[in-house]
């Protein structure tokens, strides 16, 4: 950074508070908003406070870099504090965050492609019919869903056995089912929804459908630092999801791929909730049993708070179209709070395809490289703003194979 410029920023710039020549007082994190609950990164930074920084220390129209962008914060609150961005990461998963965080939503039309998709998942043949229906045992009705199984871990350590069977039935309502609560609905249903899970496969087979997998191994064969013990006698993708919902989450993402050409920036959003609700659709989702001491008399659902691959002994199996719905409201508020954003800020979130290219028009530039490679010439950057990785304690490149395997086009 040149020197004469860093001394502006320091003592004369006059955008700044007199009182606030330096960043000596607490700043406190407020939550985050809509905009950066839509998908899950570790160690999100509190926007409020990069935000402070780059008010304090960037002039207006300048330039910010964050050369381990993860999912964006520094990019995104200089945009909507009107300055110009450079964000940089070697992990593809922060360029798609960051990417489908800032760029500008049509609601209307986002929501008419999620209805397509809709339309042909709760279709009366679907795979997801074939995979999530039941009949009600008490009323009858052939259109009862699966909302929630719980699995508990044998003794043998090997297999899972159904524990709890939830369930929505059209006339009756909510239903929990096990061996303490309604046990005879339970045994009744219990043997169709293990035949379920036994051939959720076949479907895919008949579909012809690719099954996306990966190896949470490095090339030397060693599985990653960060995995759970558990999961070391087999550490692959495929470990992590009960057949029933890795099965229907291939169906959806091939659905959300193929949505017409018209959909193309729709796609990318309903892809963007995808990835976002597979966490909560895996088996990294344990059973709350306590609260305060005190044990439940209706379990409680978890989620993957771990920052590392897990199987915990018992999980829930949500069902994963539930899953994707939720994290739909979700990408709606996160999407309906950028555009607000966009709106307000002079600068507008669009992206320049190189540095020659940055401008007030198109501000922002997004490099899924290392950092160590850049090629900036002297004296452009004003600020940076940057919270460098954590060595093997996150591992954001493993962890985001979680998610990276779906994102291929041609599944
Ligand atoms: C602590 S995280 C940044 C989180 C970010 N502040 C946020 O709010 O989401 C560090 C980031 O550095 C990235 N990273 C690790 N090594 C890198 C490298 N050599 N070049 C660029 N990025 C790298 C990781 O992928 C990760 O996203």
């Amino acid at each position: 950074m040149k020197e004469e410029k860093f001394k502006i920023h320091n003592k004369k710039v006059n955008h700044i508070d007199k009182d606030e020549k330096i960043l000596d007082f607490e700043i406190l994190p407020r939550t985050h908003s809509p905009m950066y609950l839509m998908h899950k990164y570790w160690a999100r930074k509190p926007a409020n406070i990069v935000a402070h920084y780059i008010q304090r220390y960037c002039p207006q129209n300048g330039i910010v870099l964050d050369p381990f962008m993860g999912s964006g914060v520094t990019v995104l609150e200089s945009i909507f504090n009107n300055r110009l961005a450079i964000g940089v990461d070697l992990n593809p998963m922060a360029d798609f965050i960051t990417k489908n965080t800032g760029l500008y939503a049509n609601i209307p039309k986002l929501e008419k492609a999620f209805q397509i998709i809709k339309k042909d998942v709760e279709n009366r043949n679907s795979v997801f019919s074939k995979l999530f229906e039941l009949r009600c045992p008490s009323c009858q009705n052939t259109n009862a869903i699966i909302s929630h199984l719980i699995w508990l871990k044998k003794k043998d350590d090997l297999n899972h056995e159904l524990e709890e069977i939830r369930f929505k039935c059209p006339n009756c309502g909510e239903i929990v089912a096990n061996h303490s609560n309604l046990n005879e609905i339970f045994i009744l249903i219990k043997p169709f929804v293990l035949e379920q899970e036994k051939n959720a496969l076949t479907l895919l087979s008949q579909e012809q459908k690719k099954n996306p997998n990966v190896s949470f191994k490095y090339s030397n064969n060693r599985a990653f630092i960060q995995l759970r013990h558990n999961l070391r006698k087999k550490p692959e993708l495929t470990e992590l999801f009960t057949k029933r919902n890795y099965t229907f989450l291939i169906v959806l993402i091939n659905l959300i791929n193929n949505l017409p050409e018209d959909f193309k920036k729709e796609k990318e959003f309903l892809r963007f909730c995808f990835t976002s609700s597979l966490g909560q659709s895996s088996k990294m989702v344990w059973v709350i049993n306590k609260r305060k001491g005190k044990t439940l008399k209706k379990k409680q659902v978890g989620s993957w708070t771990h920052h590392f691959f897990w199987d915990p002994s018992n999980f829930f199996e949500v069902n994963a179209w539930n899953c994707f719905k939720h994290r739909f409201s979700k990408l709606k508020k996160g999407k309906i709070d950028s555009n607000v954003r966009n709106n307000k800020s002079r600068l507008k979130f669009k992206l320049a395809e190189s540095f020659k290219d940055l401008s007030i028009k198109s501000p922002v530039l997004l490099w899924n490289k290392s950092s160590s490679k850049l090629e900036l010439p002297d004296n452009v950057i004003d600020f940076v703003f940057t919270d460098p990785p954590y060595g093997d304690s996150i591992q954001y490149g493993e962890l985001s194979a979680f998610w990276n395997v779906w994102l291929d086009q041609n599944m």
